[in-house]
């Protein structure tokens, strides 16, 4: 994209951890990442681990994802200008080696490994640590992972999966039906950079995936930290609980990336039995929001520059703007209790 017609993300968002890839699909040499409109190189290290640089060679400016590894090192491929894992210049080919190396450097990005995903911080400074919302699972509950990069802007993306009111339409049958609706008490609670949407009232949920998996519930919640990180919580009364967790990364403003990961504690939810049995039918649910967000992007194309309506239940929609499209962490103000029919 020419970067005069880049979109501006807020400066804020790049202090933060993204999810970028699932670590069992990643092959050990050097790929291209985007996130947020930059451009990211990630290769293997000499210790099984990874490291990040930016995506261009300071030399003549290729990009050194198109390049290989040699020594634990990313060689370029134009002339052979190595750099070391931390994005210094290690090898100039046709220098005489007399002369010292000029003190070249491409920067590099912090990443960690966690729960089977790899996170990147796209600034050399910001949040230590990956949002606590991902690290607070237990790696030894999850039951599978999943990656896909879906059409739409993050904030409509991840308004998607926190909100409730689509599911009796776009999965009409599958998670709600809209013949079946119940009053739900619906409170929101803000505490720092995490918000919280607690669902009461809804033992049963109306859909095939309720009753074919699930039992009477005890709580159902819905969570947001920053920058990416969401989560949808049933707690069961006979003890279980599963989590929903997708972690959304803007590509640019038109595309998005999702983490997401699938955790189950108190039943027995065997992984074969949940890829089985569970899987299809939540690929098949995602593959309904996939499509609807497509048209959604397609629409917005067709009427640039329009702002959507406001209505009282955008309980989410305010603070998801708020820090997309703004910066801003949540604010407690927005906290607040409502009645929704689901
Ligand atoms: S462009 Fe990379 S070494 Fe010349
Ligand atoms: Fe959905």
């Amino acid at each position: 994209m020419n970067p005069s017609t880049a979109p501006a993300w807020p400066a804020a968002l790049y202090q933060h951890w993204y999810a970028i890839a699932r670590l069992d699909r990643l092959r050990r040499k050097p790929q291209a990442i985007t996130l947020l409109d930059r451009h990211f190189v990630i290769a293997p290290d000499q210790h099984g681990g990874w490291f990040a640089l930016e995506d261009r060679c300071p030399h003549r400016q290729l990009a050194l994802s198109a390049g290989c590894l040699r020594d634990g090192q990313l060689q370029c491929p134009y002339h052979g200008w190595r750099f070391d894992s931390e994005g210094r210049l290690s090898a100039l080919p046709g220098h005489d080696p007399q002369q010292p190396l000029p003190p070249i450097r491409v920067p590099a990005f912090p990443l960690q490994a966690h729960d089977g995903l790899l996170w990147l911080r796209p600034a050399s400074s910001g949040a230590p640590l990956p949002p606590a919302l991902a690290l607070e699972l237990e790696p030894a509950q999850r039951r599978f992972l999943w990656q896909a990069q879906w059409r739409g802007h993050v904030l409509e993306v991840m308004e998607n999966f926190l909100d409730a009111l689509h599911t009796h339409y776009v999965h009409a049958g599958w998670l709600r039906r809209d013949g079946q609706r119940q009053p739900t008490a619906v409170e929101l609670q803000v505490a720092g950079d995490r918000v919280r949407v607690d669902y009461r009232g809804q033992p049963a949920q109306s859909g095939l995936v309720w009753q074919l998996f699930e039992s009477a519930r005890s709580g159902e919640s819905a969570h947001f930290q920053l920058p990416g990180s969401t989560r949808l919580q049933y707690d069961y009364r006979n003890g279980a609980r599963a989590c929903v967790s997708l972690h959304f990364s803007p590509v640019d403003a038109r595309h998005t990336r999702i983490l997401a990961t699938f955790h189950i504690s108190g039943r027995w939810a065997p992984r074969w039995a949940v890829r089985a049995l569970l899987w299809p039918l939540l690929a098949h649910v995602g593959r309904q929001d996939a499509a609807i967000l497509a048209a959604q992007q397609d629409n917005m194309d067709r009427f640039p520059g329009r702002r959507p309506a406001r209505m009282h239940g955008d309980v989410l929609r305010p603070l998801l703007e708020d820090w997309w499209l703004h910066g801003r962490t949540p604010d407690p103000a927005h906290a607040r209790e409502l009645t929704l029919w689901l």
